[in-house]
């Protein structure tokens, strides 16, 4: 039988790597990776390092595809993707059945956590949907962007006995959650912009864990302007961003 692990890299630092990340590494025949274009090759570097580093005398392969641009013209914004995903999975699929032999194993490195607004165990569903194709698939768990967020600023995701909000900055830019602790992922702007007027500290975080790390924490009405600054300043030098904040009230 194949098998396809879905391992976990962390956010940005090699050393988020655990012991069971690395152990899944040197049992891998070939890397499946899909790759989002020039902006974004520091992330498959970032990758192709951690292969060099963690797996000890074991040969391996790397299969790279562009990956197929989501249509953004798509009116419903969850069947653009949904179509985007179902596109990929027939990538995959060709790549599971041509590409690997009987017994090998793949795995896809996941930035962060796959459980965490990732696309891949999604696309791996859509590849089993119709049940030609038999593979194992095992998930090995990451360091998430929202854990190095917190433990970069030295501050507790929750607030005692309260729920936290996970969202996107699209979401927020449409309402504000009620909640002591909402931490945005996702965002292109939109969701800073419109809390920039909001009674909240801010705690933020762009490339965590990487060598272009920037933090900024602070109220609000403060740091708004500057992590805007910032954000449109690294953006432009780098030609890509990943950044995650936490909005903190009543501290
Ligand atoms: C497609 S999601 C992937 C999330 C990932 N699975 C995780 O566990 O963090 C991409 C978003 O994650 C956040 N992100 C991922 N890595 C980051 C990093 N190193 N620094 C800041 N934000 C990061 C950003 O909000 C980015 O827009």
């Amino acid at each position: 039988m194949k098998k396809a692990f879905v391992i976990g890299i962390g956010a940005g630092n090699p050393d988020y790597m655990t012991i069971q990340a690395i152990n899944a590494l040197n049992s891998v025949d070939v890397f499946f990776v899909f790759e989002k274009g020039e902006d974004k090759d520091d992330l498959v570097r970032m990758r192709k390092e951690i292969c060099d580093r963690f797996i000890k005398d074991r040969k391996y392969r790397f299969f790279t595809v562009r990956s197929p641009a989501r249509d953004a013209t798509t009116p419903s914004y969850k069947a653009g993707v949904q179509s985007w995903h179902q596109e990929r999975a027939e990538i995959l699929k060709s790549f599971i059945k041509d590409e690997m032999r009987e017994g090998e194993c793949a795995a896809f490195l996941t930035w962060g956590d796959p459980t965490l607004y990732d696309s891949t165990l999604r696309i791996l569903q859509n590849v089993r949907g119709d049940g030609s194709l038999e593979f194992d698939c095992e998930i090995i768990p990451g360091i998430s962007s929202i854990q190095a967020l917190a433990a970069r600023h030295n501050v507790a995701l929750n607030t005692i006995g309260e729920s936290i909000h996970i969202t996107t900055g699209r979401k927020l830019a449409e309402e504000l959650p009620d909640s002591d602790s909402i931490i945005v992922m996702l965002d292109s702007g939109e969701g800073l912009k419109a809390a920039e007027n909001e009674d909240v500290d801010i705690f933020w975080g762009a490339y965590l864990g990487t060598e272009y790390e920037i933090l900024v924490s602070g109220k609000m009405s403060e740091v708004a302007g500057d992590i805007q600054r910032i954000r449109k300043q690294a953006r432009a030098e780098r030609g890509w961003i990943m950044d995650t904040y936490l909005l903190r009230r009543n501290s």
